[in-house]
């Protein structure tokens, strides 16, 4: 298969690349600086000199506080970036598969989120998201959109990386416990969406590791399995204010992969392990 990975310098994008260029298909990676998402003329031109047979659109605003401030911004790439692949895909009749977050939910449930709760979003981000769902989906029928929580891998910042920076300075850490989610492994969502494209399977799918925990449990997992030392301090969302509200409870159950029988995503402390296992010594090192 010919395959387009956009925004492939993000952190899900090098780990799509670099997954699939260890298989068969033939893979067209492009970053933020040589393919933007809001120039609709360049990308279907592009996708016409390739004649992909699926477009992955990894590209994507992801401050989530910083979007309350520039809200333009992230509605130009979550939103209207969203549609503009999803068009330029179709017109070239490939499928589009598009990643959002369990922050298109209000966080009002207390038990986990499946696909056919109503989002309702309460962020500039998570509202931009949910635009690039309902894009993704009315520009190209032939669409794959994954709901995945709580990022993290190898590549760019995440949660695990701060936390180990944190570790390190020595400082005490401060970390919010009142906020549930799963934290979900990038290579694990990769792996599920081959799966899909493999099954020819359309339409949209909560994807994230299995379980679930809050910021504060997922910090102590993180020091516990590199075997580091440092006190973690559970606080209440409202002593740290942000400029984003983010919703109180946001687990996604992967409840359309389970009724096809598709689910291969892991429990997410198992899913932290093995990445522990894969870049544990690097990531005391960096
Ligand atoms: N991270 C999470 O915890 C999380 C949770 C739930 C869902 N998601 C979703 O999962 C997907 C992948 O997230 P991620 O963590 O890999 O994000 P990321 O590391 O921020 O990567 C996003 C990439 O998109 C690029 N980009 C930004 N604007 C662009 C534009 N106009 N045209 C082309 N590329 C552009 C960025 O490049 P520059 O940096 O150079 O601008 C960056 O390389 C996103 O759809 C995100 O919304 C993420």
């Amino acid at each position: 298969m010919k395959i387009v990975v956009l925004g492939s310098n993000g952190q899900l994008g090098r780990e799509f690349v670099n997954y699939l260029q260890t298989t068969e298909n033939k893979i067209f990676a492009f970053s933020h600086s040589t393919l933007d998402v809001e120039d609709l003329e360049k990308i279907i031109k592009t996708f016409r000199s390739i004649n992909p047979d699926v477009v992955i659109n990894c590209a994507a605003y992801t401050k989530v506080d910083k979007a309350e401030e520039e809200k333009d911004l992230a509605y130009r790439v979550n939103a209207i970036g969203a549609k503009n692949v999803s068009f330029a895909s179709f017109k070239v009749n490939a499928k589009v598969v598009y990643f959002s977050t369990d922050y298109v939910f209000n966080g009002k449930k207390n038990s986990p989120y499946i696909e056919i709760d109503p989002p309702e979003p309460i962020s500039i981000y998570g509202e931009s998201k949910f635009w690039g769902e309902q894009y993704t989906r009315e520009f190209n029928s032939n669409h794959l959109i994954l709901r995945v929580s709580w990022l993290y891998g190898g590549y760019g910042n995440n949660f695990v990386k701060t936390v180990i920076r944190l570790a390190k300075s020595g400082k005490p850490l401060r970390i919010v416990n009142d906020q549930y989610g799963t934290p979900t492994y990038t290579l694990d969502v990769v792996k599920q969406t081959i799966k899909l494209l493999e099954n020819a399977r359309i339409g949209i799918y909560h994807s994230s590791n299995i379980g679930e925990t809050t910021w504060f449990e997922f910090a102590n997992k993180v020091l516990e399995d590199l075997g580091l030392e440092s006190e973690v301090i559970p606080i209440e969302s409202k002593e740290y204010p942000t400029l984003a509200k983010r919703p109180k409870y946001s687990v996604l159950k992967n409840y359309f992969l389970e009724l096809e029988k598709l689910d291969i995503m892991r429990q997410w402390k198992v899913a932290l392990g093995d990445f522990i296992n894969n870049y544990g010594e690097w990531l005391l090192n960096e």
